[in-house]
């Protein structure tokens, strides 16, 4: 897939990823890491006190730590990332114990640990809890509205009928979960909310809504909301490649070439609105200063486009693969490869409105890695 000079360059940075993980792993080895403080890792297995039910082990990224060491145990087959990731995944344990924390980021919590460890092992311990949470998410669908809700009551009021671009990477669960048992239900449920954000969540120009509100009693589309970008109506780039990437999963499952097409569509709009640079903004509508910026967004969407890449002819698949390395590149300049940080990724960007930015965020490891290991030909497919 790649020219020679890019090669050269792709090893590299595999070598930086394995010197990097190899002290990392070892000095969070019992924590579940979301963001550094002063260069070390936090951990989000710990309750806070004055945290909402959601924070602490319910918060939603708290499955890409496993999945860094699933990866890596992959790439190097070394054991120990084996074990580091059973550790976090026995500590998810307890966010089924306290429940009313848990919404519709299952997928990315028992995705990258729990299935992965089933698949890499076939643990029955592992099986059990990515079923667990798969019938969560499948009993949070709305059947008026074709829908799967992602939060619960949150400060902005009645959520009944929200649902978020994002959830196109938890319905993956619901695929494995048909697959594992024979049982359809799972898969109807993830089709059908597929179909349902193909259209009411992607737009003309191939740009995508974060949040739809749907009447949950009737269905039907209520309004949309800006959520974590710029405004309503603008472009928050992390969402640009949860769909970008998100539909390109639900292709992968099913086969159904509308789900490759929308994917496609999405993707051609970002390629569109990518600055020479290749540093994403935070949202692609946002004004010109302060120019914020994500690298998680960056590396999301690498992961999509070399996927697309995959499926492709030979004639169109240089326009995803040239973009994915430019996304990639533009992140391995400004990451921090010494011991100053535990962090790689260093300008991930929880939220346009957010009171900080540029800061690490798991999913942008996570994510950079998984590119990486893909432009590689040797990604382990979590999802
Ligand atoms: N899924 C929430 C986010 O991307 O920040």
């Amino acid at each position: 897939m790649l020219q020679a000079n890019d090669q050269a360059w792709l090893q590299e940075v595999i070598d930086k990823l394995k010197t990097k993980m190899e002290w990392v792993s070892d000095k969070s080895k019992h924590k579940i890491p979301y963001t550094t403080v002063n260069g070390t890792f936090d951990d989000r297995a710990v309750d806070n006190p004055s945290g909402t039910e959601a924070d602490g082990i319910n918060w939603w990224t708290n499955g890409f730590w496993g999945g860094m060491m699933w990866l890596m145990h992959h790439e190097t087959g070394n054991a120990k990332y084996k074990e580091i990731a059973a550790i976090s995944e026995e500590k998810l344990d307890r966010c089924f114990e306290q429940f009313y924390g848990l919404h519709h980021d299952v997928g990315f919590m028992w995705l990258p640990t729990s299935v992965a460890n089933y698949r890499v092992t076939g643990n029955p311990q592992s099986r059990k809890r990515a079923l667990h949470a798969a019938s969560l998410l499948a009993g949070r669908f709305n059947l008026a509205g074709g829908f799967i809700r992602a939060w619960n009551d949150l400060d902005e009021g009645d959520t009944r009928g929200w649902a978020i671009i994002d959830c196109m990477l938890n319905i993956p669960l619901l695929y494995w979960a048909s697959q594992e048992t024979g049982d359809p239900r799972y898969k109807q449920i993830a089709i059908k909310h597929a179909d349902t954000a193909m259209d009411a969540f992607v737009r003309p120009d191939g740009s995508v809504h974060h949040i739809v509100e749907f009447d949950p009693e009737h269905g039907g589309v209520v309004r949309t909301y800006g959520g974590q970008g710029y405004e309503e109506g603008s472009s928050w780039t992390r969402g640009q490649t949860w769909g970008l990437y998100g539909f390109m999963m639900s292709y992968i499952r099913t086969q159904k070439d509308e789900y490759l097409q929308t994917a496609k569509r999405i993707a051609h709009y970002f390629i569109a609105n990518m600055p020479e640079d290749g540093v994403i903004p935070v949202d692609f509508r946002q004004p010109a200063e302060p120019r914020l910026e994500d690298d998680t967004a960056g590396a999301i969407a690498a992961c999509g486009l070399i996927e697309i890449a995959k499926v492709v002819g030979e004639h169109e698949r240089r326009l995803y693969i040239d973009a994915a390395v430019k996304l990639l590149k533009a992140i391995d300049k400004r990451s921090d490869w010494t011991e100053a940080s535990d962090a790689i990724v260093q300008y991930g960007t929880g939220a346009y409105h957010a009171s900080t930015h540029h800061h690490a965020i798991i999913y942008g490891d996570y994510y950079f890695m998984e590119a990486i290991f893909k432009l590689k030909g040797n990604d382990l497919y979590l999802w």
